[in-house]
């Protein structure tokens, strides 16, 4: 595997695969690589005849008081991962090589509506930086497939929406949320849970699949099965951040009558914020 952190040497090897007349594929990430990085991956690889996978923790989406110093940096046991799932390159730059301006003043991609609700509104400036970030490599590494885990699905339809409007001529697979056997959706901040908690978080998927059965078997009023699905979360010692049950395209809150939905929840548990959702349509 290529294991790169210039611009300059990324741009002039993929000069070569594109010559050649391969595909690329992207696979953005932060690194502390689990099992739901390997599925992008292996995703990727079906696809593509060139995988690069790239590991920045990034600066512009951590806001003042988040856990940016905190978030773990494991790059040799990424790169090991990485090998073993036959990915081609690896770009894995400093600060300083994406961002050579003063943060403050770099120029920013806001994509609105999306942006705004959910964790836009409990992590402001976040999805500018997570816009920014993914604009900046869709531009170095010039993919012809990008691919993002259903995880983040909030991220998921702000970069599809951003990949229409700016014209980005990349193709994008969201990839299902891989989990552990309890159900917890797979995270690079599982690893801030202590034992007990990591049993404790897999209510979360518990509760959300109680809400899509209750959902399935006719129950309409909404805001009651979401009222009574944060009570139960709270009663168990989660903070609540959002939980709602919303249109699946457009995330905005469900309803009676819409079909294409997702319920989509961010609750701290500790200090760990912990994210999930499911899709799904209702047939009546
Ligand atoms: O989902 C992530 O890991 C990040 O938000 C991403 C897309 C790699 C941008 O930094």
């Amino acid at each position: 595997m290529l294991n790169l952190t210039r611009k300059r040497e990324l741009r002039a090897e993929l000069a070569a695969i594109r010559r050649d007349g391969r595909s690329i594929a992207l696979v953005p990430t932060m690194g502390n690589l689990h099992a739901g990085h390997i599925e992008l991956v292996n995703q990727a690889r079906a696809r593509a005849d060139f995988i690069v996978c790239t590991i920045f923790v990034n600066p512009l989406q951590f806001g003042a008081g988040e856990d940016l110093d905190a978030y773990p940096r494991t790059l040799a046991e990424d790169i090991a991962k990485l090998e073993a799932a036959s990915c081609d390159c690896l770009f894995a730059p400093a600060v300083e090589e994406i961002y050579d301006t003063d943060l403050a003043v770099a120029t920013r991609i806001h994509v609105p509506d999306l942006s705004d609700e959910y964790c836009g509104r409990s992590r402001p400036g976040h999805f500018d930086g997570v816009a920014t970030i993914v604009s900046k490599l869709f531009n170095l590494v010039r993919p012809d497939l990008a691919v993002f885990g259903l995880k983040d699905y909030q991220q998921f339809l702000i970069i599809q929406k951003l990949v229409t409007d700016l014209e980005f001529d990349i193709e994008l697979l969201g990839v299902e949320i891989q989990r552990e056997a309890s159900g917890l959706a797979m995270s690079s901040r599982n690893r801030y849970l202590s034992a007990t908690q990591r049993v404790q978080a897999a209510l979360i998927q518990q509760t959300l699949q109680s809400m899509r059965k209750q959902l399935e078997a006719g129950a309409r009023d909404f805001r009651a099965i979401e009222t009574a699905a944060k009570d139960r979360l709270s009663a168990a010692g989660f903070d609540v951040d959002y939980l709602s049950i919303s249109a699946a395209t457009t995330l905005r809150r469900a309803e009676p009558g819409e079909r294409q939905l997702v319920i989509l929840t961010a609750a701290r548990l500790g200090p760990t914020r912990l994210l999930d959702n499911i899709r799904f349509a209702l047939h009546d």
